[in-house]
């Protein structure tokens, strides 16, 4: 994982690579306010657990988290979670009700350590309040966002990401490292790959929800699956805009999926 600070957001920058779509980065974040808030959990691959404990231990002590924040329960944005409750005692996990259900389906959730909140509600986190919003696009039925008060920045979960040309671009620290093009192409391809629902939208109701982020102007948006972004809400907001026209997306079928094997492996000879 890689590791970079913002003013009062460090950023855990992982990645995925998609067979024949790309690299799509895999953030959590902590806030470093006064209470710090730990901003989802890491992917559930085999040693991942630990490894995100070791890396956010070189941001924070992890006694010291007061919040963890799981914008869903995703298994991209969880997998730490069990462990840093453990390494975390006074921390508490806060989400809504779907993703405190969702997660119980798993594992033993702490129930006297959850802070329920919905979209609408704020969380005080000693120095300043996070407002709770549900993001125009997502892929779950807990998925929230958030936008804090003392910066001004978004952390926005899923909306906003983009698988990206390469692996070098998927752990950039800053969204304008990548090609304006790419960067268009890969958050429309993930608006219709991760929220399919949006070419049914009325786009008249959709656009309501992108006007809130628009009165914000966040000075930074935050994405779960793309580098910071900084000063782009009017560009991103044009996007999301855009992405109930977007072409739908259709993954690989069997024959795509037979091929990328038979590019893995020697063929196999027939009797
Ligand atoms: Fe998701
Ligand atoms: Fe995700």
């Amino acid at each position: 994982m890689n590791v970079y600070r913002n003013a009062d957001v460090t950023v855990l920058n992982d990645q995925m690579m998609v067979p024949g779509i790309g690299f799509l980065p895999v953030n959590a974040f902590v806030l470093h306010s006064a209470e710090p808030v730990v901003i989802d959990t890491g992917l559930s691959l085999p040693g991942k657990a630990d490894a995100f404990l070791e890396t956010l231990s070189s941001a924070l002590d992890p006694a010291d988290v007061r919040w963890i924040f799981i914008t869903h329960p995703d298994r991209d944005h969880t997998g730490g979670l069990m462990k840093l409750l453990e390494a975390a005692p006074k921390a508490r996990l806060a989400g809504n009700f779907a993703c405190i259900g969702i997660m119980s389906t798993e594992w033993e959730i702490p129930l006297d350590r959850v802070y329920l909140i919905n979209p609408g509600q704020s969380l005080s986190v000693g120095d300043r309040e996070l407002s709770v919003f549900r993001p125009p696009l997502f892929d779950s039925p807990a998925t929230m966002g958030f936008t804090e008060s003392a910066t001004g920045v978004c952390f926005s979960s899923d909306c906003f990401g983009a698988p990206l040309p390469s692996a070098e671009l998927a752990s950039a620290a800053d969204v304008s490292e990548v090609p304006e093009a790419d960067l268009r192409e890969g958050q429309l391809l993930w608006a219709a790959a991760d929220s399919p629902w949006v070419h049914t939208v009325d786009p008249v109701k959709f656009q309501q929800t992108i006007d809130p982020i628009v009165a914000m102007d966040p000075s930074a948006l935050l994405s779960s699956h793309l580098p910071p972004a900084f000063n782009r809400t009017r560009q991103f907001a044009d996007m999301l805009t855009l992405a109930p026209r977007a072409r739908p997306f259709a993954g690989p079928d069997q024959r795509a999926l037979e091929e990328l094997l038979a590019s893995f492996e020697p063929a196999v000879a027939k009797a």
